[in-house]
């Protein structure tokens, strides 16, 4: 049985990353995909163009049952050791909103990168590879036994760096957290994340209707919906109504945090001081219709939409016959827009997965498990979750950097 240093279970971006890292270091590493290629969400990250990483890394960023593990890997792998990688492969990039990086060309080049330091240091390729079994064995040095019931091999690291449950079509599967399970690891529940919202009727059929319409919005979750006021969660940035519902990044953030039932608080005028603005507006153009102001700042189409919900009794009066109380009301409503979605689109279309391999299970140093020697976890198949804007490939990066390092 052919026996390698490290295997590598899943040739994604924090599989590849590992398996180079591993092979720098002298490790005969051989990684093992399903998929009839490796890095396919590397490919179609970013709108093809890979968002890479973030300029501003913090834990802030990332959603764990332990928001302190992610820590010690993105510390110890930096956002500046991955540009700098991406640079003396002079692959050109640009910064968008946020602190950003994209691929000036392609993601195929981080893709190409990649497999092109892999080959460097020697590390192995099988992709079509479907795990049927593994073990652990005791015949030193082998800790672990894997086979597609053809072919098998042994290893004293395994590195299971499978990915999440999202976009099932890419080769996405539960293989991680059931073999989290088997070597007795806990798996906390797994939800979509990064995910457009839905919803039940009317709104739906609203959202059907203004699908195209995006704007610039303050979304926000709080703590504890009817108690705590605190906000917990707040977003700027666009919401885009679809034939679904809505998304938009400022809605695909918003749904890392939102949990059923719970609503989702949209300003539609992030920033603007709306019941000052319309009251001036009262003064200066009385005779003007409320939703002719509205439109100076929102889209024509949305505005006929809160007309309906909002002030449909007054859509005909002249700013002048809406009373200061309703007016205020009204500019409530316009920036505390309460919305509670049915749910989301799923795992279908989502970025990523929530939850995943418990860290408790796992040493923050060095990725491996602390029960079971040898076997390491990175990337998406981890408790770790970051926020939309590159920030899941840098935890990719620097898991499957510290795991490498150790494997
Ligand atoms: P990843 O999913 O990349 O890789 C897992 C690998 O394991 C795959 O190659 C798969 O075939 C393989 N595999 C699965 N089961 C297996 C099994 N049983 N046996 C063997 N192999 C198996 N993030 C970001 O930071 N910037 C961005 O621009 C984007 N854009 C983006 C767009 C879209 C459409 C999606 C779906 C996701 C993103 N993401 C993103 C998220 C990002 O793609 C994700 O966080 C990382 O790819 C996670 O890396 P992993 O290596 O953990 O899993």
């Amino acid at each position: 049985m052919p026996h390698y240093d490290v295997i590598v279970l899943g040739g994604g971006a924090a599989g590849l990353m590992s398996a180079l890292v591993a092979g720098r270091r002298g490790r005969r590493v051989l990684v093992l995909d399903s998929s009839n290629r490796v890095g396919k969400k590397i490919l179609m990250s970013g709108g093809g163009r890979c968002n890479f990483t973030n300029l501003n890394v913090e834990p802030e960023h990332y959603l764990s049952a332990n928001p302190h593990f992610c820590k010690s890997a993105l510390s110890r792998y930096t956002q500046w050791d991955f540009i700098a990688l991406v640079e003396k492969h002079g692959i050109a990039y640009h910064e968008r909103k946020h602190g950003q990086l994209f691929c000036d060309h392609s993601a195929k080049d981080i893709l190409g990168m990649l497999q092109s330091e892999c080959d460097d240091v020697g590390v192995t390729i099988r992709t079509h590879w479907q795990p049927a079994g593994i073990a652990a064995t005791d015949v030193a040095p082998a800790r672990f036994a894997i086979t597609d019931g053809t072919q098998s091999y042994t290893a004293a690291s395994l590195i299971v760096a499978t990915g999440g449950l999202s976009i099932p079509k890419m080769g996405a599967s539960g293989y991680g957290y059931d073999l989290a399970r088997e070597f007795g690891l806990n798996v906390l529940p797994t939800r979509a994340g990064l995910v457009p919202l839905v919803f039940d009727d009317p709104f739906s059929d609203a959202c059907a209707s203004l699908s195209g319409v995006s704007l610039d919005c303050r979304v926000s979750i709080d703590r504890d919906p009817g108690r705590a006021k605190a906000v917990h969660a707040a977003f700027t940035e666009a919401l885009m109504f679809s034939h679904r519902g809505l998304t938009g990044p400022a809605v695909l953030q918003i749904s890392n945090y939102w949990t059923e039932k719970q609503p989702v608080i949209v300003d539609l005028l992030p920033g603007e001081a709306v019941p000052e603005w319309l009251s001036a507006a009262k003064r200066n153009r009385p005779k003007t219709l409320l939703r002719s102001t509205l439109a100076e700042k929102l889209p024509r189409r949305l505005v006929l939409l809160l007309e309906q919900l909002f002030w449909a009794r007054s859509r005909e009066l002249p700013l002048a016959g809406i009373s200061d109380s309703e007016l205020d009301a009204i500019a409530q409503r316009l920036t505390h827009w309460s919305l509670t979605p049915s749910g989301t689109q799923g795992f279908a279309t989502a970025e990523v997965t929530l939850g995943g391999v418990d860290t408790d299970e796992i040493s923050s140093k060095t990725m491996e498990a602390k029960r079971v020697p040898g076997l390491y976890f990175v990337g998406e198949v981890v408790d770790v979750t970051g926020h939309l804007g590159g920030y899941n490939f840098q935890w990719a990066w620097a898991s499957g950097f510290v795991a490498g390092s150790y494997a």
